[in-house]
């Protein structure tokens, strides 16, 4: 997966927040696929471990709050009984936590030894690795498919303008809302 596709989303993209956060899976499966290659390969270069290393405690965090804090809650109170959401928005938010650690333990690994150019993986950190990568894919895939369809049938226009308004924050953009 060349980098290109590990590049964050264009701020312009905020206005259309369900856009954005399909833009942040997109990279986050690109995240996943050099994973795969660092667990496959037993090793890591140093420029890609730390552009790694400052995704995972950078912007994925963000991108956990942006659901955590904006999009789940709003869609929470939209969401119709028959939509069934409550026990999966439950879940998927103990799955940012639960990824949250095996995150951390990951950049344990690849930011132990910084001044060597490669870093090398054990047999059990790429397990890690690839059981990160492949847990976040089934968390993604149900994201996609279930999360976003429904919010996009389900929230309103005043529901996204307030989600783009908190990502925004957030990531410090300042907002031009008419009063
Ligand atoms: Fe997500
Ligand atoms: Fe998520």
């Amino acid at each position: 997966m060349p980098w290109d596709d590990m590049a964050p989303p264009p701020f312009a993209m905020l206005d259309d927040p369900l856009a954005y956060i399909l833009a942040a899976h997109l990279r986050q499966r690109a995240v996943c696929a050099v994973l795969r290659r660092f667990a496959t390969e037993q090793s890591a270069g140093r420029t890609e471990a730390d552009r790694l290393t400052a995704y995972l405690t950078g912007d994925l965090r963000l991108h956990h709050e942006d659901e955590d804090l904006d999009l789940y809650p709003v869609l929470r109170r939209r969401a119709l009984p028959a939509d069934g959401l409550g026990v999966t928005l439950a879940r998927l938010g103990e799955e940012h936590r639960h990824g949250a650690a095996m995150a951390d333990m990951i950049v344990e690994i690849l930011s132990a030894k910084p001044a060597d150019a490669t870093v090398n993986i054990e047999v059990a950190a790429g397990e890690a690795m690839q059981a990160y990568a492949a847990s976040e894919m089934r968390h993604l895939a149900l994201e996609n498919g279930v999360v976003l369809a429904l919010a996009r049938i389900r929230l309103t226009r005043p529901d996204l303008k307030a989600i783009s308004r908190g990502m925004k924050q957030r990531r410090g953009v300042v907002t031009h809302d008419q009063p």
